[in-house]
């Protein structure tokens, strides 16, 4: 069995390696998050992630299937969105396979906590702006007993937090956020689908996005200053042409690059 990160959605952000056991599989037990790309006529692909609302398959299930369709000779690619170790019960499948006497190979992924930002040209640390980012899964929302995120304290923190399951919750979390003493004008950058055509990108501030009624997921959350350095790399603005009298450029006229850029 292989677990295999699949990236944020863009197939073009798979591994080398994770195309390798993909050509290689006879079964692929798919996330809904994962890529979609095409795979040879005779793979056999297994939906288990919740489609429109249904219903999904549970751990337990999907742990069952794996290891039932290994130990019946087949190599298993679990395909997995982002990375397979971030917010993806990952470990619990590979210890499945370890039960049942099965070698297992991991294979990371982009998680969408750094692919997505970055594809849509927010830096989640900038030098002279934040030398710290704080991924956080806000499946449960702030106030919910069985949360284990201490949301006083990563107000404090500072830095750049990076929110993931957080759509349903936005404005519990920038409250929270608020409550913990968070400056109310952080920027805030909500990215849907991100790295696929259909991403959508929209700029708030603390204070502003828990009324942005639209979000849809999947999204990632960005809050913090670096969201002020974003460059759209994607889309530049056209530069303005330069005046007919103006000299030729030199070298001693080029822009400073940083010594680590
Ligand atoms: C269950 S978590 C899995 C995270 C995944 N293992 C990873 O590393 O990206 C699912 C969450 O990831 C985020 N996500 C995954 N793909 C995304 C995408 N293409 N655009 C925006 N957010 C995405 C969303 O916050 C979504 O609710």
């Amino acid at each position: 069995v292989a677990l295999v990160g699949g990236g944020p959605g863009d197939p073009g952000l798979l591994t080398v390696r994770a195309r390798q056991l993909l050509a290689g599989a006879d079964v692929v037990v798919r996330d809904r998050l994962a890529p979609h790309m095409a795979l040879p006529l005779d793979v056999e692909v297994i939906e288990v992630g919740k489609t429109g609302g249904g219903p999904s398959w549970s751990q337990r299930d999907i742990e069952a299937l794996m290891v039932e369709r290994a130990l019946a000779g087949n190599r298993v690619v679990r395909l997995k969105g982002g990375d397979v170790h971030v917010f993806a019960r990952g470990i619990e499948e590979v210890a499945a396979c370890l039960a049942a006497g099965l070698p297992v190979e991991v294979v990371p992924g982009v998680s969408s906590a750094l692919g997505v930002p970055a594809l849509a040209g927010i830096p989640v640390t900038a030098q002279g702006v934040t030398q710290s980012f704080t991924v956080v899964s806000a499946h449960l929302p702030p106030g919910d007993p069985r949360s284990t995120v201490d949301w006083d304290a990563l107000a404090r923190l500072g830095g750049t937090l990076v929110l993931l399951m957080s759509t349903a919750r936005l404005a519990a979390v920038c409250d929270a956020l608020l409550a913990g003493g968070r400056d109310p004008q952080t920027p805030v950058a909500v990215v849907e689908d991100g790295t696929l055509s259909s991403e959508r990108v929209t700029i708030a501030t603390l204070a502003t996005a828990g009324q942005l009624a639209h979000v849809q997921p999947p999204a990632v959350v960005v809050v913090g200053e670096v969201v002020a350095a974003r460059l759209d790399h994607r889309h530049p603005a056209v530069p303005a042409a330069p005046p007919a009298t103006s000299p030729a450029a030199s070298p001693a006229a080029s822009p400073a690059t940083s010594p680590d850029a």
